[in-house]
């Protein structure tokens, strides 16, 4: 088996996801970049090779199982395995529960929970012929604590963390780990869409760090349960957020 490692981001056009993959590039590893996004995708993976690194765009719906699948035939195909998995992709849509609609909840829950899912379906049987892998999951504080007007998100998220406690004891015995990340609030287009300025000041003061998160600071939580300084980590969800949430 080669040296090199090859790191599956999805959502990786943009935002937190963009800031992982540059990241785990700048480790060594060959990055696929699987969005939705093509164009965003290819930026994405032009800084990466600006930068030095190896980096492939794929074209990626992780709500459609079949779509994940091609894409990882693809990947099959150009690099031969895939080592780690981060389940970036992520949707939201603040707005009080009650007022929320069932296309908005089918949405949040075939993008957050559903997504990974399926790349789980598709890449762990790889995993587990290589005896070895590592899944990093972007969750959300939402999922442990609450958070108004993310009622359905929140939901998306919590079951995220509990599949993935579930997968990390039954793959366990294949030597792979499965953890998750929880970000606060972080700078990146999704929260500029859904936030105001009011709500970044608000955020600013309750924050010990008196800061939001950049999304390198994600990243940087992710390199570590990606590298071999994990290996004995699993089935854990660490917050990254200012001391927002002390769980
Ligand atoms: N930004 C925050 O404050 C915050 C806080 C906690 C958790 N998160 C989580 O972090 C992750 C990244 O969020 P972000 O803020 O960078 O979002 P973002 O919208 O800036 O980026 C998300 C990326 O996912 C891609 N994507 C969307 N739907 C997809 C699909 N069906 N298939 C494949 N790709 C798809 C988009 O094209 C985009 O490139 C999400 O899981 C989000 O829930 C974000």
């Amino acid at each position: 088996m080669s040296n090199y490692k090859v790191a599956f981001v999805t959502g990786a056009g943009r935002g937190m996801g963009e800031a992982i993959a540059l990241e785990l590039a700048s480790n060594g590893m060959s990055i696929v970049v699987a969005d939705i996004n093509e164009d965003d995708a290819k930026k994405t993976v032009k800084a990466i090779e600006e930068s030095g690194g190896k980096a492939l765009a794929v074209h990626c719906d992780v709500t459609s199982l079949f779509d994940v699948t091609q894409a990882v035939e693809k990947v099959k195909n150009h690099y031969g395995k895939i080592d780690i998995l981060v389940n970036n992709a992520g949707w939201d849509k603040v707005e009080p529960f009650l007022k929320s609609e069932p296309e908005t909840w089918d949405k949040v829950i075939k993008i957050n929970f559903l997504g990974p899912i399926h790349t789980c379906k598709a890449i762990l049987p790889m995993m587990i012929e290589q005896k070895a892998g590592k899944i990093i999951n972007i969750a959300s504080d939402a999922g442990r604590v609450g958070s108004v007007g993310e009622a359905v998100y929140s939901g998306t998220k919590g079951g995220l963390i509990a599949f993935s406690k579930t997968i990390a004891r039954e793959m366990a015995r294949y030597n792979i780990n499965i953890n998750c990340i929880a970000p606060g609030p972080t700078d990146t287009p999704l929260f500029a869409e859904m936030s105001n300025e009011g709500l970044k000041e608000a955020l600013e003061k309750s924050i010990p760090f008196r800061r939001l998160a950049q999304a390198e600071d994600i990243a940087k939580a992710v390199a570590y349960f990606a590298s071999n300084d994990a290996d004995y980590v699993t089935g854990q969800t660490i917050s990254v957020s200012g001391g927002l949430t002390m769980v």
